[in-house]
């Protein structure tokens, strides 16, 4: 989304999600989670991590039976569908990329979850304008949208969410001094076409600007350069099969971006992190525990 308008939006989401769902599933966990994980034990699975994740998203939203949630950038679908199963949620998730919707669509299907969550191919500045929610999430989706575009995206999430509701943003941000390198020039025009980071700091502001209430905001850093390690050697253990649905190039080069992610994870010049927003003023006044023992027990 960085002012460069819908269509040049799709192809750049194409362009990196489309390749084929078969490649993405020889890596990615079973619930096809396509961002970082959260490891409770230090040896801990993908599997298990990104279960975790999804679950931690779901409690930090305090997801509630009956509510309705909308799930940005929901990709393959994951998290409306532990939220439907696990949290009695309508979930409405929305992608830019038409193969994963098919493929959330299919699992929705298999799962007996019609009517209870719903996955479509629509850009989120397509959701009707009188749509309103209780709980929203965007889980790596704001690296899409552009710096330029922070004030016009938070302000449309506030805007559809109902008042008092609580938004999740889970996203990568690099550091204070961080600066453009040969390696973010090939991740920019190889990897992600329309990738935009900002400084934690500088996308907190965005948000206070947009009239949020900044609940939370957690670090976890360490827990994405684990999770692109596993990718890395999961998609290493299975290179013929790759090879032979995306070919040589694809392969290597998501291989190669995978790694530097890790490298660049580790050593902290990119970081991830989860912060927790409340749409003010709920005459109400906030109804959920005001601690956040319950979140991690
Ligand atoms: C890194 S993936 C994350 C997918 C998923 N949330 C997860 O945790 O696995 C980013 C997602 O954002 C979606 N996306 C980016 N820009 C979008 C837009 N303008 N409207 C809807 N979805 C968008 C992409 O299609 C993709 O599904």
């Amino acid at each position: 989304m960085r002012g460069s308008g819908k269509q040049r939006d799709a192809q750049a989401i194409a362009h990196h999600y489309d390749v084929s769902n078969e490649f993405y599933a020889l890596f990615l966990d079973p619930l096809m989670l396509y961002t970082c994980a959260y490891y409770r034990e230090p040896d801990g699975k993908l599997e298990q991590a990104q279960e975790d994740k999804v679950d931690l998203v779901c409690r930090k939203l305090r997801l509630q039976p009956g509510e309705t949630m909308l799930d940005i950038g929901c990709g393959w679908g994951g998290l409306s569908i532990w939220a439907a199963q696990h949290y009695g949620v309508k979930a409405h998730g929305v992608t830019l990329s038409r193969a994963q919707a098919e493929w959330a669509q299919a699992r929705i299907k298999r799962e007996g979850l019609e009517g209870r969550c719903v996955v479509e191919h629509r850009d989120l500045r397509d959701i009707p304008e009188g749509a309103r929610y209780d709980k929203i999430a965007a889980i790596g989706v704001i690296e899409h949208v552009g710096i330029a575009n922070y004030r016009a995206f938070f302000g449309r999430v506030r805007d559809m969410l109902n008042d008092g509701g609580l938004y999740l943003n889970h996203g990568i941000h690099h550091e204070f001094h961080w600066k453009h390198t040969s390696q973010t020039d090939f991740l920019y025009r190889y990897v992600f076409p329309n990738g935009d980071l900002s400084g934690v700091t500088e996308t907190l502001t965005e948000m206070e600007r947009a009239q949020w209430e900044i609940v939370d905001v957690e670090n976890l850093r360490l827990h994405y350069a684990r999770t692109c390690r596993h990718w890395v050697e999961r998609l290493e253990a299975r290179a013929d099969e790759a090879r032979a649905l995306v070919g040589e190039q694809i392969y290597r080069t998501w291989r190669l971006y995978l790694t530097c992610s890790s490298v660049a994870f580790h050593g902290g010049s990119i970081g991830l992190w989860q912060m927790l927003l409340r749409k003010q003023w709920d005459p109400a006044g906030p109804t959920e525990p005001t601690t956040r023992e319950d979140i991690y027990s």
